[in-house]
């Protein structure tokens, strides 16, 4: 992929942008000169952040209130985009939700929600969105996973399972699209201070920290970042070092109390 810094004008498309990692990597893609198409549910709250990358950056920006958890939400987001004519650089698939508790006690149909959402519309997102980036021999796709892809996470199962999910299905496609001129990656974060992890808890990053390691795993070259020094150490030692046995019971011990104390859609220690 050009370098972002040369692509004046250009498209990046943001998942899950209104709040969080997705609103810090917006203000990032939006000082560096690229337009943008901000998604999520809440319109209302998307039109604000829009105003504001408007004032402060000038640029042009677009709205598109969405269940992305809805079958068909994808389609009508890429035809959205056919219609009004624009050409997509860069798609950052941020957009996720989280679930905490043992999966006996879960909602089943908030199970089915989540993995629709983190697995099944990033994934189709994709698909529909790569193609035209491969035809032109340039643009990013950026799916954010977590910390929680590395390794099983009890109490959090779904919700890692899912990450896992767009963690290898990226590393894939990362290797498909090597030699095309297109940039694919993902990037975990682990612990981030967003409402979606508002617990206190050690070594939380920013996201405007997270914001910076996407920016940087755009112009990088590998499948696969993970924000943060101590979240990387953590996912080599649960991903790589331990047995999946292990590792899950060690988690299943540290995240417990957390879990059992505050049964919420905000997952534990690995978010
Ligand atoms: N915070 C952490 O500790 C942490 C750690 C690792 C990974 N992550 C990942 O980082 C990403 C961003 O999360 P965040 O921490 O920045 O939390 P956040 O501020 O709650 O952001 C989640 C975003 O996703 C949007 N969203 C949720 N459900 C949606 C749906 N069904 N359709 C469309 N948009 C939807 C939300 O907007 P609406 O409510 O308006 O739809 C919101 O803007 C997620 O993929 C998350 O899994 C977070």
């Amino acid at each position: 992929m050009k370098r972002i810094e040369e692509t004046r004008r250009r498209t990046a498309v943001v998942t899950g942008a209104a709040t969080g990692i997705g609103a810090a990597v917006t203000e990032r893609l939006a000082g560096q000169g690229m337009h943008l198409v901000l998604v999520a549910r809440d319109g209302a709250r998307l039109e604000a952040a829009a105003e504001r990358l408007r004032a402060e950056h000038g640029a042009q920006v677009s709205t598109l209130a969405l269940d992305l958890a809805h079958q068909g939400a994808p389609s009508r987001l890429a035809e959205w985009l056919a219609d009004a004519g624009t050409e997509v650089d860069v798609l950052v698939n941020n957009a996720g939700a989280g679930l905490m508790g043992p999966v006996a006690d879960s909602d089943p149909a908030r199970v089915r929600n989540l993995l629709d959402l983190n697995t099944g519309a990033v994934a189709e997102l994709t698909a529909r969105l790569l193609p035209a980036m491969v035809a032109r021999g340039t643009g990013a796709v950026v799916n954010i996973a977590s910390t929680g892809a590395y390794a099983p996470a009890p109490y959090a199962a779904a919700y890692a399972a899912s990450k896992a999910f767009v963690l290898s299905f990226t590393q894939a496609v990362w290797a498909e699209t090597r030699s095309t001129g297109v940039r694919v990656v993902a990037v975990s974060p682990g612990p981030t201070a967003t409402a979606m992890n508002t617990r206190r808890m050690p070594g939380k990053r920013e996201p405007g920290a997270v914001a910076d390691t996407v920016m940087s795993a755009l112009r990088g070259r590998g499948p696969a970042v993970v924000d943060g020094r101590l979240n990387m150490f953590q996912a080599f030692v649960f991903g790589r070092l331990l047995p999946a046995s292990a590792a899950a019971r060690i988690a299943e011990r540290s995240l417990r109390k957390a879990a059992l104390g505050s049964q919420s859609s905000v997952p534990p220690g690995t978010p």
